[in-house]
Parts: structure tokens; C-alpha cells; sequence
């Protein structure tokens, strides 16, 4: 009780200094990134829960709010109140000896304290465990009606992978296959998702911010994860676990489509690889790219075009992706398509249909329709992508299409050179996948 006086005065004005700054970010919006942080509106934020689980995952992190808001508040009451009722009045207070006396205590204080903390505690662990059940699989009316989906998705060092379980796919071969797609999950809205989380290599962790999770993905264990999207739309996925070097950059999409636009997205992913014929090509000038740039950073040496800010619309624009670029070239598609298997991008990449067959890197096969490329990092767009494939240690670092795929791990050495005109050709090829 000795400093209780003196020692207040800066702690406040400190405080009050931080208070006053977090409050100018929240409000200025000439730092838009900071003022996307702090007034928590990201695309990534979890206040703006737009399914079920994320709904009441977040409603039950109000509960523990109001509950500690409240225990904050008493405390705070009962301390303020000491601390004015208790301070030392004079001088000779401040320097005199604390009283050496053990006072019992008030057994009615005491048992009501902690009373109190049991309720309080009990408030929290019903919705709990409550939530506890409600995310751990998809409900029983789901379930029943058949209003749900199985997928199956797995982390690599560093994309995602994602299996249809109840989608197959013929192959050419003549066998059948599970549909596979790479870092774009769509789903249709509405429809309960179970997914089975496995892992190729390191724990990794899946989330949704705006519709569920987040559940690791642990080497031999089973976990599984179920959200649902409200409506259609376009939502961002993280790695949520640190799993080397490109972790922080391991991101994913979930696009919920309405039930007519799945199935027919659905037809279209079950289809071998398209080969681009030059009567094919839709005259559709005005398909525009993808201009979000979650990096935001142009590249090595590169003057990028594209837009540094995000778009406002990566729905509309993943749409206007799934058919044909305006102006495409037959004949590049085919030198690129070559390209791409003497350059032996086939021996990591499946191109359903053509000559890939791959599984260390996603599958291709409908590359050209996705929104993003390298793991949710960059725009799908010609420039980014020439760029990804020029270098993509650069975007990735660690990454296997680099280390073991350009470069040999062992020797350090080269394997291949690709130069501007070739990348160019595999990027035509890769953009007419639709
Ligand atoms: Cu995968 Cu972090």
C-alpha cells in the first residue's frame, strides 16, 4: 500500500496514449491494412461467420466474453474500491507497518466467491460442450435427409489437396479415379461438407475463418471437420499450423455455389483435360483476370500490371474463369502442352486426358478455371503465372516444384532451363484448362 499514490499516473497516461492510437487506426482509413485489422473485417476475420459452425464457435466466444467482461468489471469494482477506500492519507501512512495481524476472513465472502466462480465456470462449459458435440460431425438431420457431402482433404508441403469421395472420374486408361482438385474447394451452398483431414507429410491445420475449424491435420490420425455455407460465395482457407518455411503462405479457397451452378461446375471437373481447338474459342473479350494480390509483392525484376489492391468481387471474377480466355492460340496451347511434358512437369502434374500423371503437385487438369494458383498466394492470372513458373522459390519458398523439380536437391545442380517464350507456351497451355 506503500506507492499506491505516485505510481498510477504515467501507467494511465501510457494507457490512455495506446488506447487513443488503436482507436485513430480503427478509424482512419488512410492505413487500409491496418484498418482492416483493427475494425477485424478481413476476408479472413471470424466475426463475419457465414455458416453454422463458424456461427457457433463464434457465439460461443461472446459467452466467455460477457462471462470474463463480467468478472473484469467486479474485480475491477472491488480493486478501485480498495485501492481509494485503503490508500495512505498522510506521510507518516505511507511510511508506517503494515499490520501484522491474521484476520480470518469472511466465511460468507468466501463461499459466495467461490460459488460465484463454479457459476460463472458452468455458464461457459454448457454452450462448450454443447459446441463441443455440434462441430464434431455433421447433424443427424443432414445426415438423414442426405443433405451432405464427404470430402477428403490433405495437406502437402505447401497446398492442399482435395478428393470428391463420392465423385469418380473415368481415365483414359480405361479405370476410375476419385475426383481430385487442387486448393479450390468447391462445394454447393447449403449442403453440410464432412472433411476427412489427412496429412502426405508435417501436421498442418485446416481453416475456414468465415465458415469452420480449425482442426489439425496430424499424421496417422483421422480427424474430420464439417461446415456449411449459407449462401454462395467465395471464402478464404489458411494453414493454420506452422509447418516450415511457406507456412504463413499455405492458403486455400471454398466457393459455394448455388445446387444448378454446382452440378454443372461438377460436369465440367469430371471431364479429361480440354484440348483447345481454335473453333472453340469463345469471343469473349471481356473475361477479367483475378485482381486480388494476397502477396502483394510484383516479383523478382518483374513490372507487374495488375492491381496491388483486392478485388472487389473474386466471386464474379472466379466465374468469368471457367470458360476460355478471349483470344487464345491453338497452336501455343500445343507447343505449350509439349512443353510441358519434355520439361517433365508431367512426372509431378496430372492432366486427366493428356500425358500427366503426377501426384507430388496438385492436379491440373482444370487449372485454367481456378482462381489462384500456388496455393491461394497469386492471382491466376498470365502475368502471375508466367512469373510462378520462372520462379517459384521466389512466391514459395522450399518448395518442391523448385527443389527436386527445377533444381536436383542432392547436387544443387540444374535440371532445366525454361526461357521467357517456352514459359509463355506452358502458361497458354495451363490457362486453356478450363
Ligand atoms: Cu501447412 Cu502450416
Amino acid at each position: 500500500m506503500t506507492r499506491t499514490r505516485s505510481a498510477f499516473r504515467p501507467l494511465i497516461s501510457r494507457f490512455s496514449a495506446v488506447l487513443a492510437a488503436a482507436l485513430a487506426l480503427v478509424v482512419l482509413p488512410g492505413c487500409s491494412k491496418l484498418h482492416q485489422v483493427f475494425s477485424l473485417s478481413g476476408p479472413q476475420s471470424t466475426m463475419l461467420s457465414e455458416g453454422p459452425v463458424a456461427r457457433a464457435q463464434w457465439d460461443l466466444f461472446m459467452v466467455t466474453v460477457w462471462v470474463t467482461l463480467v468478472i473484469f468489471v467486479i474485480v475491477g469494482t472491488v480493486l478501485a474500491y480498495a485501492q481509494i477506500k485503503f490508500r495512505a492519507k498522510s506521510e507518516a501512512e505511507e511510511h508506517a507497518e503494515a499490520a501484522t495481524e491474521a484476520g480470518h476472513g469472511n466465511p460468507l465472502v468466501e463461499i459466495g466467491l467461490i460459488a460465484g466462480s463454479v457459476a460463472l465456470l458452468v455458464v461457459i462449459a454448457v454452450p462448450t460442450l454443447k459446441d463441443i458435440w455440434y462441430t464434431y460431425d455433421v447433424p443427424k438431420a443432414d445426415v438423414d435427409s442426405g443433405n451432405m457431402m464427404d470430402v477428403t482433404a490433405t495437406g502437402y508441403q505447401w497446398w492442399f489437396k482435395f478428393e470428391y469421395n463420392a465423385e469418380t472420374v473415368k481415365l483414359p486408361s480405361g479405370g476410375e479415379a476419385q475426383l481430385t482438385t487442387g486448393n479450390e474447394l468447391v462445394v454447393p451452398a447449403g449442403v453440410a461438407v464432412r472433411v476427412h483431414l489427412r496429412t502426405i507429410d508435417v501436421i498442418h491445420s485446416f481453416w475456414i475463418p468465415k465458415l469452420a475449424g480449425k482442426v489439425d491435420m496430424m499424421p496417422n490420425r483421422a480427424n474430420h471437420l464439417w461446415f456449411k455455407a449459407d449462401k454462395p460465395g467465395y471464402y478464404y482457407g489458411q494453414c493454420a499450423e506452422y509447418c516450415g518455411e511457406s507456412h504463413a503462405i499455405m492458403k486455400f479457397r471454398v466457393i459455394a455455389l448455388s445446387a444448378s451452378d454446382y452440378a454443372r461446375w461438377l460436369e465440367n471437373q469430371k471431364q479429361n483435360a480440354r484440348t483447345a481447338d481454335a473453333k472453340q474459342i469463345t469471343a469473349d473479350a471481356n473475361v477479367p483476370h483475378v485482381s486480388f494480390a494476397s502477396l502483394q509483392n510484383p516479383g523478382p525484376g518483374a513490372t507487374f500490371a495488375g492491381s496491388p489492391t483486392f478485388d472487389a468481387d473474386p466471386f464474379a471474377a472466379w466465374k468469368k474463369l471457367q470458360s476460355p480466355d478471349a483470344g487464345e492460340s491453338a497452336a501455343q496451347i500445343a507447343n505449350g502442352r509439349k512443353l510441358f511434358q519434355d520439361k517433365t512437369c508431367i512426372t509431378c502434374h496430372t492432366v486427366r486426358g493428356h500425358e500427366g500423371i503426377g501426384i507430388t503437385g496438385p492436379e491440373l487438369t482444370h487449372v485454367g478455371s481456378r482462381s489462384t494458383i500456388a496455393a491461394g498466394v497469386l492471382e491466376n492470372t498470365p502475368e502471375r503465372l508466367h512469373q510462378w513458373i520462372k520462379d517459384p522459390l521466389y512466391f514459395k519458398p522450399g518448395n518442391k516444384m523448385y527443389n527436386g523439380g527445377y533444381v536436383d536437391v542432392a547436387t544443387g545442380q540444374h535440371k532445366f532451363e525454361l526461357n521467357d517464350q517456352e514459359i509463355d507456351a506452358i502458361v497458354a497451355y495451363l490457362r486453356s484448362l478450363k
